[in-house]
């Protein structure tokens, strides 16, 4: 399966990279920064230059040319404005999506988070509303397209190392967090389920193995 990764670099994207490649899938990570080639080779990725806040619709076709699926786990992350939570987080989410529809590529991964869905809290900071209001955004976008989507939701994202046990279903779950690699073994375990299809699910640390979780909502 050759899977393209939007946000290649990313925390998530460089560690769905290596499991997809000790599964003997190919990974592609997009990447904006040429800077960044070396860790995505590392981890055993083809790395691609192309900046979703510039490329356009025709650019990505291209680039997803023979993939089987797209993964979009790209991120304005911390430290950015409400301005680039719309232009990553929104806009480049359906740049993917368009794309991978007129490139003919049917499987779509989208990493949203818990907090989508509904409208920010009244009161709530103005950076965190814009980043639900975007995620929520590009979330609807996906829905409303002729896509073998899904939605993945995290809790909170911590650096811990995987523990292989989740908590996965659709909404609501209970708040909380879930460690980067297991996301990760969620994301790869995901792709080529297509009892997932269509489906909105949300995810945080449990007490459930990766694929039992996955094979209980499919
Ligand atoms: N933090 C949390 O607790 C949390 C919870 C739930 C969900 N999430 C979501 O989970 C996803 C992945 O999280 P993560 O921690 O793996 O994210 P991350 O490490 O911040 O990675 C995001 C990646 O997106 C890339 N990116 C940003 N703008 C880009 C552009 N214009 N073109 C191409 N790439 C671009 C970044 O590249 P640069 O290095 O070049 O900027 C970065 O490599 C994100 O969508 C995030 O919103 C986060």
């Amino acid at each position: 399966m050759r899977v393209v990764i939007a946000g290649g670099h990313g925390k998530i994207a460089l560690l769905l990279e290596r499991l997809l490649a000790e599964r003997g899938d190919q990974a592609v990570g997009l990447i904006r920064n040429p800077g960044h080639v070396t860790d995505v080779r590392k981890a055993s990725a083809e790395a691609v230059i192309c900046d979703l806040e510039a490329a356009s619709a025709g650019d990505v076709r291209v680039l997803l040319s023979g993939a089987d699926a797209v993964v979009f786990a790209a991120g304005a992350g911390p430290g950015s404005g409400a301005a680039r939570k719309d232009s990553v987080d929104r806009a480049a989410s359906v740049l993917m999506a368009g794309a991978a529809e007129q490139a003919g590529v049917r499987r779509f991964l989208q990493v949203s988070s818990m907090g989508a869905g509904q409208p920010p809290r009244p009161g709530t900071d103005e950076v965190w509303a814009a980043y639900i209001t975007a995620k929520t955004a590009a979330e609807a976008d996906l829905r409303a397209r002729d896509l073998d989507w899904t939605i993945l939701r995290p809790g909170g994202l911590t650096d811990a190392p995987a523990t292989g046990m989740v908590r996965l279903a659709p909404p609501p779950v209970p708040a909380g967090t879930v460690p980067r690699a297991d996301v990760a073994a969620v994301i790869a375990a995901l792709l080529d389920e297509p009892g997932t299809w269509h489906q909105t699910l949300e995810l945080t640390g449990g007490d459930t193995p990766v694929a039992a979780a996955v094979h209980s909502i499919s």
